[in-house]
């Protein structure tokens, strides 16, 4: 009998993750290594799950790592985890919802620090399960991961410090917000033509879609507006936070050597954790590794060749020195 659907998909994926491994093993060797244990790398939504997997590795990798977490207590006992395994991480509260909370942080890094190499922005949330189509907290599931995510990166620019290889920023996204997938996609083709042209993009844009659905939502009329159909609220805020990466990858771009930040996305899977109730197909050291590889990534290594790879392989978003870009569409 020949293999059912489920098998060869589950086949089509274990071939992929070892391609993908295979590309993430690259950068690693000593010689191509940029970073010190004096490189700051920040990880938002740390105290548990993928984040707090992220800040393991990274540190792992002997940089100083900023576990933060928006409740004081888990995040203490989270960094005090990893300062007990030996790695150089410290604790800090931030919510990326309160911008308070991130004025606080930007300054105490500032003072403490001077500036910082590397963002991750883990921070999310989902209130969507099984087959479930909820949008009752969608303004919260927006507000944390795209204007968070956005929050974060507006605070923390300015602190990136100058370097040769030049800081890294990574969100942690979802391919449910791609823009251009087979299923999921956003119905109306005039809007989704207008945020994957990169001259009509922009800031406005993106906000002007999550403000439309949420509009949408409050007077009851989302369900015909053409959104994606699973996981709504949390699939339009991914592709939000997809769409921003490919934004600011080009603005960020034009900035001079010596200065530059590298913007990058992902989905780690569908990564056993608090979000997905535990289930899922991968463990969230799985799920953070394409982070770490992200961030460490040598720049001479994002060229168009791996590039070309990763696109037939993973969804990945990558900004590079040569302004090749390819996102999670
Ligand atoms: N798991 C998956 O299958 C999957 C798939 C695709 C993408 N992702 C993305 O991966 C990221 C991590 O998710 P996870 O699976 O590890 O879920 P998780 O275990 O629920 O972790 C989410 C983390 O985000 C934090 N967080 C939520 N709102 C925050 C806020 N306003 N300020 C600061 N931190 C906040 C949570 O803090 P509290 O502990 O205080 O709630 C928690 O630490 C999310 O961006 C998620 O969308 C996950």
């Amino acid at each position: 009998m020949g293999k059912g659907n489920k098998e060869r998909a589950k086949e089509r994926r274990e071939k992929r993750r070892h391609e993908i491994s295979l590309l993430r093993t690259i950068p690693y060797s000593d010689h191509q290594r940029w970073w010190s244990s004096d490189t700051i790398a920040v990880v938002t939504g740390a105290n548990r799950g993928i984040g707090f997997e992220i800040a393991r590795q990274i540190a792992s990798h002997g940089l100083t790592v900023i576990l933060t977490s928006r409740e004081t207590k888990v995040g203490e006992e989270a960094a005090k985890v990893l300062q007990e395994g030996g790695l150089n991480v410290m604790f800090h509260q931030l919510d990326v919802v309160d911008s308070s909370s991130i004025e606080l942080f930007a300054d105490w890094v500032k003072q403490t620090f001077g500036g910082i190499d590397i963002l991750v922005n883990n921070a999310g949330v989902n209130f969507n399960a099984d087959s479930a189509n909820s949008v009752e907290f969608a303004e919260k599931v927006i507000d944390t991961n795209y204007f968070g995510t956005k929050n974060m990166i507006k605070a923390l620019i300015p602190l990136m410090r100058p370097s040769a290889s030049g800081a890294r920023i990574v969100n942690v996204s979802s391919r449910l917000g791609r823009l251009n997938g087979r299923r999921n996609r956003i119905g109306n083709l005039s809007l989704r033509q207008q945020l994957e042209d990169d001259s009509s993009l922009s800031e406005e844009l993106i906000d002007q879609t999550v403000t439309t659905f949420l509009e949408q939502v409050k007077d009851g009329s989302w369900t015909s507006g053409g959104w994606p159909q699973v996981f709504t609220d949390y699939s339009l805020s991914k592709l939000a936070v997809n769409s921003y990466t490919r934004l600011m990858s080009r603005v960020l771009s034009d900035r001079p050597e010596g200065q530059k930040v590298y913007i990058n996305c992902y989905c780690p899977g569908w990564v056993k954790t608090a979000m997905t109730g535990w289930a899922g197909h991968t463990s969230p050291e799985e799920g953070a590794d394409t982070a770490v590889w992200l961030a460490l990534l040598p720049d001479q290594f994002v060229d168009l060749a791996i590039l070309n790879r990763i696109k037939k392989t993973s969804s990945i978003a990558l900004s590079s020195p040569v302004d090749e870009l390819l996102n999670l569409m």
